[in-house]
């Protein structure tokens, strides 16, 4: 077993013996466990339940396991594989709701097919296969330009808080706003990081803390109720979040408790700067209010990580898994492309355009 948890891949493709191959999330830190999945249904479970999570890496998982289904479809003909292929990625896209490069990552996989009707099945397979690593590669690329951009907005000796995991356990690589440390880290940089645990799956204590411990990063596990007191105390001079969907007016879908540590914030003058790769921007979408936020099972807030039950048999619960960051909170969304600013209607739909 390697040291630092970085060392491993979080996704990728084990073509000879057809499997997506990931690190289970949902053990960490206590245990590196490494999944080699060779079956749909498999897939889909691994996405649903957070073996692998974090909005880019769930669209590199995708991209790869509807690749792996197309290759295992045994069709002579093109409509017949097309239609073969839609069932599969129809499947795979009702694995979570929220995060929209499940659904952008299927969709460029399916063009593919549909923009080379006239060659063969087998020759399309090849170019599926080309497609998944395309978007994984890609993906290491677009979270170091990320990096670099974050970078520039802080110094040597910040103390920089963030929610939930949006490091390279979120992604092919660095992450996104977890990015600029990492890259900052092999610059000499040090900065002191305060993580929330982010109830209640806990990736800010189970996944960032571990991230950036194991990279020998300053880092220091918070509770979520504690982001106030820590910010008030002047310890935090920036918050870096990822996000799962940027509307179009800006307002961005992340995890559940990000919108309260922006309000507080804007409340202690503290910038907000969210990091999303470009393909995690849905001018489609026109406001926050348009997205679809999961809501997932009660026992994840009644008694998954703990000995035993945390409240009353049948206490009725709510567990959204995402809220909304209203755009007038938000300081920056750093891209690949750069760093935007307000007004985000206008400068969102620029930056859409350098693709
Ligand atoms: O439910 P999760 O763990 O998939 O949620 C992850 C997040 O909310 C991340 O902040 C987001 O996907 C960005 S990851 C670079």
């Amino acid at each position: 077993m390697c040291e630092n948890i970085l060392e491993y891949e979080t996704v990728s493709l084990d073509d000879e013996n057809n499997a997506l191959v990931i690190i289970d999330q949902t053990l960490l830190p206590n245990k590196i466990e490494i999944l080699s999945l060779t079956e749909q249904k498999d897939m889909w479970n691994a996405i649903y339940l957070l073996q692998v999570r974090g909005a880019p890496a769930i669209g590199v998982a995708a991209a790869i396991a509807v690749y792996l289904a197309a290759k295992q479809i045994k069709a002579s003909t093109y409509g017949e594989f097309y239609k073969q292929f839609t069932e599969a990625k129809i499947y795979l896209s009702k694995a979570r709701p929220t995060a929209v490069n499940l659904f952008w990552a299927l969709d460029r996989m399916e063009k593919v097919i549909t923009e080379n009707s006239e060659k063969s099945v087998d020759e399309i397979k090849i170019l599926l296969k080309n497609e998944a690593k395309k978007i994984k590669n890609e993906d290491i690329d677009i979270c170091k330009k990320i990096g670099e951009h974050g970078l520039t907005l802080i110094k040597d000796g910040d103390g920089i808080l963030t929610h939930c995991n949006a490091g390279q356990l979120a992604t092919a690589k660095y992450g996104t706003a977890l990015s600029p440390i990492h890259l900052g880290r092999e610059r000499g940089c040090r900065f002191k990081v305060f993580a929330c645990e982010t109830r209640p799956l806990l990736q800010g204590a189970r996944l960032t803390a571990f991230e950036l411990y194991s990279n020998g990063i300053d880092v220091t596990l918070i509770c979520d109720n504690m982001a106030s007191h820590v910010m008030k105390s002047g310890r935090i001079q920036a918050i870096f979040v990822g996000c799962d969907r940027v509307a179009a007016n800006g307002d961005v879908c992340n995890k559940i408790g990000t919108s309260g540590v922006a309000i507080l914030a804007k409340h202690y003058d503290i910038p907000f700067y969210v990091c999303a790769p470009t393909s995690t921007i849905d001018l489609n979408t026109p406001t926050g209010d348009e997205i679809h936020i999961e809501e997932r099972p009660s026992a994840e807030i009644t008694e998954m990580w703990f000995k035993q039950p945390i409240t009353p048999k049948d206490v009725k619960t709510y567990n959204p898994a995402f809220d909304i960051t209203d755009n007038k909170l938000i300081t920056a969304i750093i891209t690949e492309h750069g760093i935007i600013r307000a007004p985000f209607f206008e400068n969102l739909r620029e930056s859409r355009k350098k693709i």
